[in-house]
């Protein structure tokens, strides 16, 4: 029997791709999510990709009665649940805290209730903040300085692991994204880009919608062409470091500590050239002005990708224009994402018990739990 994981998140950017691959790699999946950010049509259109379910929990992961339902019989966990935005963790650090740390902190504890001991943990980039030498690669040693209330429930979370890996020899691995792009090459999942803050997004929305431009927030950075630089990474590559991060914890019997990886390309691109490479894609030049630093901005955020190669063989192999392609595609092809969460016509989800997402018919089955 292929191991049963539970993904936190699972109807969100990421973790719609990650369900995917894991349904596609014959795993069995339970997803919890409370759709606050994520879709149910990401997964109902997962499902009708791989032609498989995934068991549908809809829900906080501060709820332990529905983490002890949704935990049963499960071998590992995948973590991705969470509030992301920047921005708004520094309007609102108390949602952020209450949500991507209290929330953790009853998954563990329904976990460890559970018998459930190994996790791959969503980590970012975040966790670093402004570097000393902006120019350098970044590994996994560099001092860790969050510059905003979302980088710092990501670093707080990869030390609860610590904890939990050092008192009850659990196995987790924490993997930091660097900058997430793209969508499945069907175009049918992807990130939904209203609301999006992301370069990606913007500039293709700059596109696509008449009245739209990009601003280029600063122009004047210590770099090539005076443009931020980042490591920007297909979602595909990335949900591929989760399969290879969640191979290893399942293959290894005993307690593996707590592991950090950056997930990332190694290989910066600004934003005069994401842009570039957005014309190349649609043939249109994206709209946009330049503008001030945005707050909080650093010059350039790379990974160094070594030890993810090292240590579990993993390396990302799609480049900059696979990514804006993918996510062209997925944009053009869904102008409002998946649409709003309410009115659908429910279509079957796993039988169930449990609510429905609201305003949505119950149904005679495919009900989400
Ligand atoms: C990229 C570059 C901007 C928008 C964030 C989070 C990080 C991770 C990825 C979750 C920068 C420039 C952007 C625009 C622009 N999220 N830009 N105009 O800020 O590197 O990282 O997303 O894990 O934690 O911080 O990504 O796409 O917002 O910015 O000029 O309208 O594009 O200045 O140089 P960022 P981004």
């Amino acid at each position: 029997m292929s191991a049963k994981l539970l993904v936190t998140g699972g109807a969100g950017y990421i973790g719609a791709q990650l369900v995917h691959d894991l349904l596609v790699a014959g795993y069995q999946v339970v997803v919890v999510d409370d759709f606050s950010t994520g879709h149910p049509e990401a997964l109902y259109r997962v499902h009708a990709l791989t032609g498989r379910q995934s068991e549908v929990f809809r829900g906080d992961i501060s709820d332990g009665r529905l983490l002890s339902r949704a935990l049963a019989g499960v071998d590992a966990v995948l973590h991705l649940a969470a509030y992301k935005m920047v921005g708004e963790s520094m309007v609102e650090p108390e949602r952020y805290f209450r949500n991507n740390l209290g929330g953790m902190a009853q998954l563990l504890e329904s976990m460890h209730v559970a018998g459930v001991s190994r996790i791959v943990y969503s980590s970012s980039a975040a966790v670093y903040g402004s570097q000393a030498d902006p120019q350098r690669p970044i590994d996994e040693d560099a001092p860790l300085r969050p510059e905003n209330p979302y980088g710092f429930t990501k670093a707080q979370g990869e030390q609860m692991l610590e904890w939990m890996a050092w008192c009850r020899q659990w196995s987790a691995i924490s993997l930091r994204y660097f900058n997430p792009v793209g969508a499945h090459p069907s175009g049918r999942i992807g990130q939904p880009q209203d609301g999006a803050a992301s370069l990606v997004p913007r500039a293709l929305q700059a596109i696509l919608k008449e009245d739209a431009r990009l601003q280029v927030f600063g122009t004047d950075y210590a770099t090539p062409d005076g443009t931020g630089l980042r490591d920007y990474i297909h979602v595909v590559d990335l949900s591929r470091a989760h399969l290879a991060a969640l191979g290893a914890l399942l293959d290894t019997p005993v307690s593996r500590g707590h592991q950090i990886f950056n997930v990332g390309t190694g290989r910066p691109h600004s934003v005069r050239e994401v842009l570039a490479a957005c014309q190349r894609a649609t043939g249109i030049r994206v709209p946009c002005d330049e503008a001030p630093r945005r707050p909080g901005d650093v010059a350039c955020a790379v990974a160094d990708p070594t030890r993810l190669r090292r240590e579990l063989g993993f390396e990302a192999t799609l480049g900059l224009d696979a990514m804006v392609t993918s996510a062209w595609e997925w944009c053009r092809g869904n102008p409002t994402g998946y649409g709003p969460i309410e009115p659908r016509a429910p279509r079957p989800l796993p039988l169930g018990r449990g609510s429905l997402p609201p305003s949505a018919a119950p149904t005679t089955q495919g009900r989400i739990k």
